[in-house]
């Protein structure tokens, strides 16, 4: 299990998270849907710090059973958010999506960023996408409310969006 910073079983699937190996580039941006150069020449240091905070992101692969299948971000400005809080983002290939991994990393990021020293981590999602939604409630993190207009979107209209979070003193 090389580079391996965590790991969880959900059925057979052995789930890890890791840095992207250098050689997952194409791969990594194939996970974030990017068609245009440019968005993969901005990519590139991103993911040259894969497993490293870099200013207030840091981000990992999502492995399953040795290959990188999807994205870990997590984000922590010290400008604008307390200490010891972040915001996660999950994204996972179409066709290992509804496995049960997105559950999984969500349950796994806790135990790994609250051993780091988090307390607080929150995560959310437009109110259309039902597939992230339940993942958060099957990991166990609470709805916390709407944040309304939030995200532009493709209709042109700025999307609302469900938060979830979960802290350290939460009962699983
Ligand atoms: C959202 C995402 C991270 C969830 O990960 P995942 O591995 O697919 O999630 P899981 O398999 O753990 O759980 C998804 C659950 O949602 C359900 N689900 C999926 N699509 C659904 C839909 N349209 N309506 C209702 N339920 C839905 C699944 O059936 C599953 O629930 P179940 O186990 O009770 O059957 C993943 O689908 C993804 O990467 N999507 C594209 C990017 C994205 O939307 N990222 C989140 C941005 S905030």
């Amino acid at each position: 299990m090389d580079h391996a910073d965590s790991y969880s079983c959900a059925g057979t699937y052995l789930i890890t998270v890791r840095p992207f190996h250098d050689r997952e580039f194409d791969l990594a941006c194939k996970i974030q849907e990017f068609t245009e150069p440019e968005q993969f020449e901005k990519y590139r240091s991103r993911f040259a710090d894969s497993g490293k905070w870099a200013d207030h992101y840091f981000n990992i692969a999502i492995d399953v059973d040795g290959v990188a299948v999807g994205e870990l971000q997590v984000r922590h400005c010290r400008l604008s958010m307390p200490p010891g809080t972040a915001e996660i983002g999950i994204r996972i290939l179409p066709e290992f999506q509804g496995r049960g991994v997105g559950t999984e990393v969500l349950q796994l990021s806790r135990a790994k960023f609250f051993d780091e020293g988090f307390h607080r981590i929150c995560g959310s999602t437009d109110v259309t996408n039902l597939g992230m939604q339940r993942a958060f409630e099957k990991a166990g993190w609470r709805f916390e409310g709407i944040s309304r207009a939030l995200m532009p979107s493709a209709d042109g209209l700025p999307h609302d969006y469900r938060v979830y979070a979960t802290t350290r003193w939460d009962e699983m």
